[in-house]
């Protein structure tokens, strides 16, 4: 394949929450927590023909719902900005989310946007203003090659398919799963909870040789292709609050179409919970905030309807912007 970036086409989702609250409660041990935390979701540029007469930009609701049913309102960032637009933004939400999607992570303006606030998330956690990231699918993809400097995908096809994670060594002392229930772990392991849809992804192999990745990333789950190559499923930052699944918690609660393999069982549906849950909690950890009422009120997303989406995508409803 060529090296720009392309992710999978039906990098498409993302979203989760519940908050089934069992086990050791998420850590929350900074003073301050803000407890109405605004988390941005940048949007994604339309590739699909079918949703071109919409509009430029979407974000499926999926994701939304996965956001708010953590506890937290949602902040959609469009992709033609400027630079101190962004700056601006960054200064007022909780935390971000990169969605799935079909774009070049390299060279398209949402690859510019998410660069943009990448630097100013590295900056201001390394100043101690905790700002935690959120990548799905495509969004995890992305992270890595901001880290990386470059793309380092390949093809890893897995699409329409329910796994279950391999998780590894380093999964038990994750901060991620470290709210899950012992048995939530087991079934991980063994039951197919995370949906697939994807048909590039990192290799464990370039995410072992590459340092940058290596020292960044810590490694908590991979799955196999079906070309048998082992992908990297599950990470999260080291130092930094970043997070990325190649998989799609959201799907497990908030998207239903048939034809898809959205896993819906009772574990399905705590995982994505429990996720949802974590990373809405990580945003708590963020003081940053808009600059009066009336501008918070008018950025959030309750000012937009989602379209009905179900007889034409894989999406119940979704954003156009
Ligand atoms: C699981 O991951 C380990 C490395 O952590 C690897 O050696 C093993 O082959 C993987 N197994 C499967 C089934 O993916
Ligand atoms: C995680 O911890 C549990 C319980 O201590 C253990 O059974 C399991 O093997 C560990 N998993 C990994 C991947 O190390
Ligand atoms: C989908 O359903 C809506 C009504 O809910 C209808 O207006 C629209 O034309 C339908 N789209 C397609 C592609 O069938």
């Amino acid at each position: 394949m060529s090296n720009t970036g392309f992710s999978t086409f039906a990098c498409l989702f993302f979203a989760c929450c519940f908050c089934y609250s069992i086990a050791r409660p998420t850590k929350l041990n900074q003073e301050a927590s803000n407890d109405r935390p605004v988390i941005g979701i940048l949007t994604q540029m339309i590739s699909d023909t079918a949703m071109k007469p919409f509009g430029k930009t979407y974000i499926p609701s999926s994701y939304v719902k996965y956001i708010e049913s953590g506890g937290s309102r949602v902040m959609p960032i469009g992709l033609t900005l400027t630079t101190a637009d962004y700056e601006s933004i960054f200064r007022k939400i909780n935390g971000l989310v990169f969605i799935g999607g079909a774009v070049d992570l390299e060279k398209s303006d949402y690859a510019r946007v998410a660069k943009i606030f990448y630097r100013l998330a590295l900056k201001a956690n390394d100043n101690g203003d905790f700002f935690p990231i959120w990548g799905t699918c495509m969004g995890m993809q992305l992270l890595t090659v901001l880290v990386a400097g470059k793309s380092l995908l390949e093809k890893t096809t897995a699409d329409n398919v329910a796994l279950h994670l391999n998780l590894t060594s380093e999964a038990n002392s994750s901060k991620m799963f470290e709210g899950f229930p012992q048995k939530l772990m087991s079934a991980l392991t063994e039951e197919p909870l995370t949906g697939n849809f994807h048909h590039y992804g990192l290799s464990v192999k370039n995410f072992q040789e590459n340092e940058p990745l290596r020292s960044f990333f810590s490694l908590l789950s991979t799955n196999v292709a079906e070309n048998q190559v082992h992908f990297v499923s599950t990470i999260e930052g080291r130092k930094y609050p970043f997070y990325g699944v190649q998989w799609h918690p959201e799907v497990n609660r908030f998207q239903w179409d048939r034809k898809l393999n959205f896993p819906h069982s009772a574990h399905a549906v705590q995982l994505s919970s429990l996720l949802a849950q974590f990373f809405v909690n990580e945003g708590r950890r963020s003081l940053h905030q808009f600059d009066n009422l009336e501008e918070e009120a008018s950025s959030l997303i309750y000012n937009d309807t989602p379209e009905y989406a179900g007889n034409f995508t894989g999406y119940e409803q979704i954003y156009f912007f």
